[in-house]
């Protein structure tokens, strides 16, 4: 099986799931509509509803996975505290329970980047910080400037992941289970997402993580250089 078989065939696995599951809730409110109570009928709606929401998600990030290989990085100087300072504003929107605390630790964060991208891997990381920790706990956000790289971390005092597992995260379609993956959506994909996205802006993600207690993503790029810019934008 090539590689775009095996895409193909696990594509259509993670949507046959919550397809059928969408047909089952319908044809069962359809056929059965008067003997089921109020109660069992927002039940089934709200189903439909997260299945929905499954497989929307599902197909937003396969388009980013096919685009992630042929869509160009477009370079520009970006201040990475600010693209925090966004990101930050869209994630406690949606995980109102938590406190999300950004430690800038230089002023301006400049690198020579693509913003849209560097979105895209902050909100990933950021949604799984708070994904996989309990509502009411803290992350932390660090911008920091180290030795020619910009640096961001983002910390999560959350269920934590094993050391065997670190590889398998950074792999398509693959969740962990842990006691929070069972209730919550995701494809799996984020992460792969995020990996080829640091890399091809020639960046490095790193994790630390302790089970049980918590997981720190780390995400390097190479400083602002105007030399060094030219040569990646060339590159790509
Ligand atoms: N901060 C974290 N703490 C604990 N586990 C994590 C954390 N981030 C990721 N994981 C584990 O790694 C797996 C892969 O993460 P990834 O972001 O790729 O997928 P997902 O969050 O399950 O789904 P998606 O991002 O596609 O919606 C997760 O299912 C989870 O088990
Ligand atoms: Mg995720």
């Amino acid at each position: 099986m090539t590689i775009q078989d095996e895409f193909i065939s696990t594509v259509s696995h993670e949507m046959r799931t919550p397809l059928t599951s969408i047909r089952g809730f319908s044809q069962t409110l359809l056929t059965s509509w008067d003997r089921i109570d109020d109660e069992n009928k927002k039940k089934f709606i709200k189903i439909i509803e997260d299945q929905s929401n499954r497989l929307i998600n599902l197909v937003e990030n396969i388009l980013t996975v096919s685009k992630t290989k042929a869509e160009n990085i477009i370079y520009k100087k970006v201040d990475i505290n600010t693209v925090i300072e966004k990101v930050i504003t869209m994630i406690s929107e949606q995980y109102k329970e938590h406190k999300i605390v950004f430690n800038k630790n230089v002023k301006n964060n400049i690198s020579r980047l693509d913003e849209d991208k560097l979105q895209q891997i902050l909100t990933n990381l950021l949604d799984n910080a708070c994904k996989y920790s309990s509502a009411g706990s803290t992350v932390k956000i660090t911008s920091d400037s180290r030795e020619e790289m910009a640096v961001v971390k983002v910390q999560d005092n959350g269920v934590g992941i094993k050391q065997e597992n670190f590889d398998k995260l950074f792999k398509k379609f693959s969740r962990i289970e842990n006691h929070l993956t069972s209730t919550t959506q995701g494809n799996g994909l984020g992460l792969y997402i995020t990996k080829q996205l640091v890399e091809k802006m020639n960046g490095q993600i790193d994790l630390e993580s302790v089970f049980g207690e918590g997981t720190t993503f780390t995400v390097k790029f190479p400083n602002y250089n105007e030399e060094e810019a030219l040569k990646c934008s060339q590159k790509s």
